[in-house]
């Protein structure tokens, strides 16, 4: 039995993977990777939908994002890195695809709409940007993965997804329309419905306590702050609490991170002496917090660093090269089959 797939990635708009990336997608790709076939993809042609004019900086991202992954612990040997500029039959089922999708549906996406106004993109965002949900769809589409890894804020693309998952499986594979998502692969479709797979903690709370932890917003701890910095951020939170023997809200920003980064017992415990206002201060309570994170992060702090030495871009540089060479032999494939049941095919081509 061949293992069953994963697809997820990210988009090299920015570098530095912060703590909302990993409880939403990292730790799970860790823990899944040695079970599932996995295939780690970097969007750089995506993070040209809004920084078109910044070409080196999305090089320079790309090659980051692939750092952090190395240094969270993602294996280029158990695992497939992707990098989308390089796999062809992705732009090509992106086109494809594009005719599966109602305009209007891909407008109406919240995910888009979200990021239209937290990023500012006002009315003149390039028609790529709305294009990239059709291109996320053929990402996913091209490696046939089981499940998808993300955040909460990606389920729309997912469900986007498995949308063109059901009709293309329907109208060129003779999937009936009562075949329910779960045996579309079974009945003959080309492609498994995919599902999303959302992390511990769907939604990371930032240090603000009221937003999502975002790099643009200035709330987020990063993997790679050093250990003063975690602990320094932390001790700023704001609770509002006077005294230790005051009931806390055991739902505010740090019982949250109570919540996602200390070991079960003891967060219990905490949460229920700091409502109870059972001897327990914030100031207490930030110092344990800064030292399980700092626990957790140190590891990749030391890898980082080995990357970052002279050697590290030539290594990451290999990883993309040996990448690049496996998805396509996967992505070929695909895009053969699917042009095959789209009465497209005409002869086999090769890619190198
Ligand atoms: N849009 C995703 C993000 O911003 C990144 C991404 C691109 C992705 N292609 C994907 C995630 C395919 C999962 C599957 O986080």
């Amino acid at each position: 039995m061949s293992k069953p797939r994963i697809l997820t990635g990210d988009t090299p708009t920015s570098t530095g993977l912060h703590l909302g990336h990993y409880v939403g997608s990292l730790e799970n790709r860790l823990k899944l990777q040695s079970e599932y076939d996995c295939y780690f993809l970097v969007a750089n042609v995506h993070a040209f939908t809004t920084l078109a004019d910044k070409p080196e900086q999305i090089r320079a991202n790309t090659i980051g994002i692939v750092k952090d992954w190395l240094a969270v612990g993602l294996d280029p040997e158990a695992s497939t890195f992707v990098l989308q500029s390089e796999i062809p039959a992705i732009a090509e089922l992106t086109f494809l695809f594009a005719m599966l999708i109602p305009f209007n549906k891909v407008m109406r996406n919240p995910t888009l709409k979200t990021e239209i106004e937290t990023k500012g993109l006002g009315e003149t965002y390039p028609f790529g940007f709305p294009m990239y949900a059709v291109g996320q769809c053929a990402d996913i589409l091209t490696f046939r993965p089981d499940l998808v890894p993300v955040g909460e804020d990606q389920e729309a693309h997912i469900e986007m997804c498995r949308d063109v998952a059901l009709k293309f499986n329907q109208m060129y594979c003779g999937v009936g329309n009562r075949v329910p998502a779960d045996e579309h692969a079974k009945a003959g479709g080309l492609f498994p419905v995919p599902k999303a797979k959302i992390g511990r903690i769907a939604r990371l709370v930032g240090l603000d306590g009221v937003n999502k932890m975002s790099k643009s917003l200035g709330n987020a701890i990063f993997l790679y702050d050093t250990a003063k910095d975690v602990q320094k951020k932390i001790n700023k939170i704001t609770t509002g609490r006077q005294s230790p023997t005051d009931p806390g809200d055991a739902n505010n920003v740090l019982m949250q991170y109570v919540d996602a980064f200390i070991t079960r017992d003891r967060a219990d415990e905490l949460k229920s002496r700091y409502a109870a206002g059972d001897n327990l201060g914030d100031g207490h309570v930030k110092q344990e917090l800064g030292e399980a994170i700092n626990l957790l992060l140190e590891p990749m702090r030391v890898r980082r660093a080995q990357l970052d030495g002279d050697k590290g871009d030539a290594l990451v540089t290999d990883v993309i090269r040996r990448g690049i060479k496996k998805a396509n032999v996967v992505a070929e494939e695909t895009l053969l089959l699917a042009k095959r049941a789209m009465k497209l095919e005409f002869g086999a081509r090769v890619i190198g």
